[in-house]
C-alpha cells in the first residue's frame, strides 16, 4: 500500500515539506489548514510537477480532516512563526492553542500515525502534542536537532573547504538559545573536527549555529527558516518510512535517560518503521552534561507555564 503523509500547516515549512517528500517519492501527501484554498492550491501546484519531476506521488490539499485519514505519519508544522526580534519562546501560547485543536483531530482521524511536531518553540510544543496525543513516547518526535546538526554541518563544511557528505555533526538539548552543539562528536571523514580547526574559530561556528534560526529571521524579517527546518523533517519522514533505523538528533521524551525524567530534550534517537525505536545515551563530559541540563530547564520553565 502507498504510504500517506500529512503535513498540517500549508505554510512555508509545510508546503515546502510538502515538495522535498513529494520530489522524493516517500509518501502521497496530503496539505492541511485552516485558511481555505491555499493548501488546496499549494497541492495542486505541486500536483502538476510531478510528471516534470518524474515523480507518482499523489498531493492534494484541504481544509476537512476526514481526508487526513489513515496517515502514517503526520508532521505538524501550524502556527505563528517568528519576527525580528521574537524568541521560540514568545510564539508559545499562541502555538499551543493551535496544537491543542490540531492533535485532537490528528487522533481522532490517524490512531496509529506517528507525528512529527515542527512548531515552535519546538520542544515544548512537542511535550504538548505527546501529552495531548496520549500516543506512546516512541510515536511524537520533535524535529530540531537535524536542523541545529544541518546548519552546523554547513558552516563546517564551508570552513574547511570540504564536502557536506564528509561531515557528522551533533547538536543536543533544546531547540533554543541554549542547544548543545557537541564539537567532540562532531567529525570530518571520521576525524573529529576538534583535531582540523582553532578553538577560537570552533566556538565561532558554534555560536553561529546556536543562533542560525535568529540569523535568517533577521534576513527574511516577515518570518524565519523553511528550507532547512522542512529538509530536516523530511529526513526524518524517510527514516520512518523506509525503515532505516537511522541514528539522528531529535526531541525525544525522556524517561530517566541523561538522568532527566518526563521532558522533551533533544538527543539521539534510532528512528525506523515504530518512530523512535532506542534513545542513544553517549557519554558526555561534565561540561557538555551541565550544557543539556541547562537546556533541559529552559524546557521545563516554557512546559511549566502552558501547564504540559
Ligand atoms: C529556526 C526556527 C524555525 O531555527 O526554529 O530556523
Amino acid at each position: 500500500m502507498r504510504k500517506k503523509v500529512t503535513i498540517v500547516g500549508s505554510g512555508n515549512v509545510g508546503a515546502t515539506a510538502a515538495h522535498w517528500i513529494a520530489s522524493k517519492e516517500l509518501a502521497d501527501v496530503v496539505l492541511i489548514d485552516i485558511i481555505e484554498g491555499v493548501p488546496q492550491g499549494k497541492g495542486l501546484d505541486l500536483l502538476e510537477a510531478m510528471p516534470i519531476e518524474k515523480r507518482d506521488s499523489q498531493v492534494s490539499g484541504t481544509n476537512d480532516y476526514k481526508d487526513t485519514a489513515k496517515s502514517d505519519i503526520v508532521v505538524i508544522t501550524a502556527g505563528i512563526p517568528r519576527k525580528p526580534g521574537m524568541s521560540r519562546d514568545d510564539l508559545l501560547s499562541t502555538n499551543y492553542n493551535i496544537m491543542k485543536a490540531v492533535v485532537g483531530e490528528v487522533v481522532k482521524n490517524s490512531p496509529n500515525c506517528i507525528l512529527i511536531v515542527v512548531s515552535n518553540p519546538l520542544d515544548a510544543m512537542a511535550q504538548a502534542a505527546y501529552k495531548l496525543s496520549g500516543f506512546p513516547r516512541e510515536r511524537v518526535i520533535g524535529m530540531a536537532g537535524v536542523l541545529d546538526s544541518g546548519r552546523f554541518r554547513a558552516f563546517i563544511a564551508q570552513e574547511l573547504q570540504v564536502s557536506v557528505e564528509n561531515v557528522t555533526a551533533f547538536v543536543l538539548g533544546g531547540h533554543g538559545d541554549t542547544m548543545v552543539p557537541l564539537p567532540r562528536y562532531s567529525t570530518v571523514a571520521g576525524i573529529p573536527i576538534t583535531e582540523l580547526m582553532e578553538k577560537s574559530k570552533l566556538e565561532a561556528l558554534v555560536q553561529r549555529t546556536r543562533d542560525g534560526g535568529a540569523e535568517i529571521v533577521k534576513y527574511l524579517k516577515s518570518g524565519s527558516a523553511y528550507y532547512a527546518p522542512s529538509a530536516a523533517a523530511t529526513e526524518m519522514t524517510e527514516a520512518i518510512l523506509k525503515d532505516k533505523k537511522k541514528i539522528l538528533p531529535c526531541a525525544a521524551y525522556l524517561q530517566g535517560e541523561y538522568g532527566i525524567n518526563g521532558l522533551y530534550v533533544g538527543v539521539p534517537v534510532k528512528l525506523g518503521a515504530k518512530g523512535i525505536e532506542q534513545i542513544i545515551e553517549i557519554r558526555l563530559t561534565t561540561e557538555e552534561k551541565a550544557g543539556l541540563d541547562k537546556s533541559a530547564a529552559a524546557v521545563k520553565e516554557l512546559c511549566d507555564v502552558i501547564g504540559v
